[in-house]
């Protein structure tokens, strides 16, 4: 045999000379969620290990990733029921919560990256992404409401800006308002390709964000479409976007690897709650093996194409490289 590809897998040497795809804690975001209070953890029941913290405890929280190495954040806010109105009004009131602890992390960690959520549906009394108005999600009416929320966000002092919504000419409209602003430099890390998916409940158990009514199918993609992830990924490009995602991860592997194929920008992969939680579950139960089955899964989501990857798992892995 001329051709004996097990020589290349002979020693840990000679593989580690053959290793195709590299994975480090700089390649991912960590997702946090912030609630308003004091000396508060309260951990997600259908997530376990992930929690909501107090803004005082979520500093520390991020002191310690960074001390792991670990510099990429994406923030969420969990909001109180009494505070949700039809049209988001909290999501950029003086007093909110979520742009405050922005403002504390970013002058205690200047050095981190701090992504928003840019989407109605964690202010919204109806919980939909969009505003609701006689049961249907209206488009154009909730750009300048996103657009409200974008301002008062890069003004927070976050680094890019997470659009999440799926609403169609949102990232143009963001872009033109945050440039008009003065904020020329705030980035947007456009939720390029989000699926309709089934893999978002624990995040919404963390949020207490479900849609009271209907899905998000009207806005948020068809899982069983492909080029229409093209189609997205032009039309968000085109309107100034800096990084696209691709949403679910792990389920949408081909999305990924097509994405990062036909564009120039970074790929994003939001390693999606449900997706965590299967595998934690599966660990937690004895029937995977977390330290193995963890850093295979994230690299699976690297080699499919992900520049970065966003994922609950972001400190574990962290640790466990530096621990090795
Ligand atoms: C909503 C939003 C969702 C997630 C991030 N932003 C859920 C949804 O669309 O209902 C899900 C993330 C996850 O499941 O980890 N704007």
């Amino acid at each position: 045999m001329l051709r004996r590809p097990r020589r290349n897998r002979s020693t840990a040497a000679i593989r580690a000379m053959a290793h195709e795809t590299h994975l480090s804690a700089e390649h991912l975001i960590f997702p946090l969620f912030v609630l308003d209070g004091q000396g508060i953890q309260s951990e997600i029941k259908s997530l376990p290990g992930i929690y909501r913290f107090s803004p005082e405890l979520l500093l520390r929280e991020i002191e310690s990733c960074m001390e792991l190495g670990l510099t990429n954040f994406i923030l969420f806010p969990a909001v109180a029921d009494a505070l949700k109105d039809t049209t988001a009004t909290y999501s950029y009131h003086p007093d909110n919560f979520y742009l405050k602890v922005a403002r504390d992390i970013k002058k205690r960690f200047p050095e981190c990256c701090l992504i928003s959520d840019v989407a109605m549906d964690p202010y919204s009394s109806d919980g939909h992404d969009g505003l609701v108005r006689d049961g249907a999600i209206v488009n154009d009416d909730t750009l300048p409401i996103l657009a409200q929320m974008s301002i008062a966000q890069a003004e927070a002092g976050f680094d890019m800006l997470g659009p999440s919504d799926m609403m169609d000419g949102r990232v143009g409209y963001m872009r033109q308002a945050l440039d008009e602003a003065g904020f020329t430099n705030t980035g947007i890390l456009a939720y390029t390709a989000k699926y309709a998916s089934a893999f978002y409940g624990p995040f919404r158990d963390a949020l207490d964000s479900a849609p009271k009514s209907g899905d998000k199918k009207t806005y948020q993609m068809n899982p069983a479409n492909k080029r229409e992830a093209l189609l997205e990924a032009e039309l968000d490009t085109a309107e100034g976007a800096d990084m696209l995602m691709v949403k679910p991860a792990l389920h949408y592997l081909d999305v990924i690897a097509l994405l990062k194929e036909k564009s120039n920008l970074p790929i994003a992969a939001y390693h999606v709650s449900g997706e965590c939680a299967m595998l934690t579950a599966a660990c937690r139960n004895g029937w995977l093996d977390y330290s193995r089955a963890m850093p295979e899964t994230l690299l699976s989501i690297r080699r499919a194409g992900a520049d970065v990857i966003l994922t609950y798992f972001a400190k574990d892995f962290a640790k466990m490289v530096r621990y090795l």
